[in-house]
Order: C-alpha cells, then sequence, then structure tokens
C-alpha cells in the first residue's frame, strides 16, 4: 500500500495506489496495469520510453513519486528552453506558488501556458472567468492578471486544503476581492452558478473534459474561449493520440481513461460548429476553443 503518493490529475488523495487496479490504473506499488496491446512494439517502445523519463527524474514536477508518468517531452530541447526563456516573469506571489508546487510535485500549468491564459484574458475583455480544477489558484492568478477590472473569477477545487491555500494566495496577491472560491466538484458547482461565461478553463479530471464541455458549450459568450489543459501532456499518452488523431482509432484501444477523454474532449469540441479550436504546444499543450457564433 503506498499512502504518499497523490494523483491529482485524478483527483484521488493517499488511495491513488491502493488496491490492485484503481481508476489510474496503478497497482500497489505504483506501476501501471494498463493492458499491453498484443505485440504493439512501438507502443511498448513508448511505455519504456516513458519509464526512462519518469526514473530520470526528467518528469518536471507534474507527479510524484511512482504515480503513473506519460511525461513524454513534446517539444525539442532547444524549443522549451527558448519557451521558458521568453515566458512572462512571475510576480512575487506566482514565484512563492511555483515553488510550492515544485517542492510538492503539484502539477501546475506553468509559466508559458499562464502567459497564454492572461493574453486571452486580456483578449476576450473577460468580465467572467471559470475554472474547473484550479489547485491552489496558480492559474487564476494569470486570468485576474489579463481581465477586466471588475471581472468575476470562480475557482473551483474538491480539495478543501487547496481551496484555502488558494484564498491565501489570492488573497495577498491583492485578488480575493473578485474572486469566488468554491469547494466541490466542478461540474455540479458549475451548474450551480447562473450567466454567461468569456473564458473558461478545463484542468480537473480529464476523462470528465467533454463532460464539461457539454456543461460550458451553450454557456460561453460569442467571441469567448474555453482553453483546456494536458492535451498533449500529463496524465495522457501523447503518442497514442498523435496516432488517433491521425485517423488510427485503434490507437486508443487499451488507452487509459484520462488520454481517452482528451480524445473525446477534442472530438467534441471539434464538432461543435459554433467553435474553432487550435492546440498550441505551450506547457502541457492548450487546445484553446473560440465561440465564433
Ligand atoms: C492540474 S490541478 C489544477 C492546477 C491549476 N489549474 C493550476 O494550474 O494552477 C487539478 C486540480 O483539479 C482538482 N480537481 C480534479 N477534478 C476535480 C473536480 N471534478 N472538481 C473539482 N476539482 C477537481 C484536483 O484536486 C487538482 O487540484
Amino acid at each position: 500500500m503506498v499512502e504518499d503518493v497523490v494523483c491529482p490529475y485524478l483527483s484521488v488523495r493517499g488511495s491513488a495506489n491502493r488496491g490492485a487496479a484503481t481508476d489510474c490504473g496503478c497497482d500497489e506499488d505504483g506501476r501501471e496495469t494498463a493492458r499491453p496491446t498484443a505485440a504493439d512494439a512501438v507502443k511498448a517502445e513508448r511505455k519504456r520510453a516513458r519509464d526512462r523519463t519518469h526514473e530520470s527524474g526528467r518528469c518536471d514536477r507534474f507527479y510524484v513519486a511512482r504515480a503513473p508518468c506519460f511525461a513524454m517531452d513534446i517539444l525539442t530541447d532547444e524549443t522549451r528552453r527558448f519557451l521558458a526563456a521568453t515566458a512572462p516573469e512571475h510576480d512575487a506571489v506566482q514565484a512563492e506558488m511555483a515553488t510550492y508546487a515544485d517542492e510538492h510535485g503539484f502539477p501546475i500549468i506553468g509559466p508559458e501556458a499562464g502567459g497564454v491564459l492572461r493574453v486571452l484574458a486580456h483578449l476576450a475583455d473577460a468580465k467572467r472567468l471559470f475554472e474547473f480544477g484550479s489547485g491552489f489558484g496558480y492559474s487564476a492568478t494569470w486570468f485576474a492578471e489579463g481581465m477586466a477590472d471588475d471581472a468575476e473569477l470562480y475557482l473551483t477545487e474538491h480539495d478543501a486544503h487547496e481551496l484555502d491555500m488558494a484564498r491565501d494566495f489570492l488573497d495577498r496577491a491583492g485578488l480575493a476581492d473578485r474572486t469566488t472560491f468554491l469547494e466541490g466538484d466542478a461540474l455540479d458547482l458549475f451548474e450551480g452558478v447562473d450567466g454567461e461565461f468569456d473564458l473558461v478553463l478545463l484542468d480537473h479530471q480529464k476523462h470528465r473534459y467533454a463532460e464539461a464541455f457539454d456543461l460550458v458549450a451553450d454557456r460561453v459568450t460569442e467571441g469567448g474561449v474555453v482553453v483546456a489543459d494536458n492535451v498533449m501532456r500529463g496524465p495522457v499518452d501523447f503518442g497514442a493520440l498523435t496516432d488517433w488523431s491521425e485517423g488510427k482509432a485503434e490507437a486508443l484501444d487499451g488507452a487509459d481513461a484520462d488520454t481517452r477523454g482528451i480524445a473525446a474532449f477534442l472530438d467534441a469540441v471539434r464538432a461543435d460548429p459554433r467553435y474553432e479550436t487550435i492546440v498550441l504546444p505551450v506547457g502541457s499543450g492548450l487546445a484553446v476553443s473560440t465561440r465564433v457564433e
């Protein structure tokens, strides 16, 4: 039994790796138990590469020890360095949050993706923003920097401790008066709040992105944006998603729930004629969908 492993993407605290077959596909030693697809040498090599990445400690700060790790590099080293060097800088509170994330293996979006959220908030002249899965508020600080002065920002988080931390950080950043902190399941909470939103961030359980999009699609303003994190990296198998995106549906056979969830979300948002979607290979891969009608 592994008590100290946290699987933030799956929102399973302390029990992520207990038992033989959990949602996150870990066995009791924290190893993946997903069924290998027969004789798929490419897939096996991919897995070995992931394991090497994980064991070498290059899986960034996104996963704590022995949580399932699909942290394949999606960029060349040079591109990653360039993006990091040209990313916006943290202010003092954000720097503190990033340090906390580093020390605790907590998956924040990081400054490159944060900069995208800030730009989008500016461009959309965002007055109402809603986050699905806020953690301790890091992504929210980027939204807040770009949103209108009289904007309302809704954070959702089902971990009470993280939400308390978000309250504290955003208070110290001078943002708490424009922020509503909601504790519980983000999808239920969204249904409990009326009105339209200019910007929505999906960063909760990946296997529930399509469900969340179904809820928000009608309630995004024209010109508004839905951003989904982790469409290329994080608890997803990017190799399988790439094959799937090129028409090989069987690539998802035996894939984990989060990888299939990202595929289902991309299918849903790209099939909706009201939205135009692009994917940016920034951070963990952002799908940016703007409502055009
Ligand atoms: C990737 S972290 C969020 C990071 C945050 N957006 C940032 O970049 O600073 C995902 C968070 O979503 C929370 N979460 C996952 N599913 C959720 C759900 N259905 N409702 C509320 N919170 C959820 C987890 O507890 C975790 O804190």
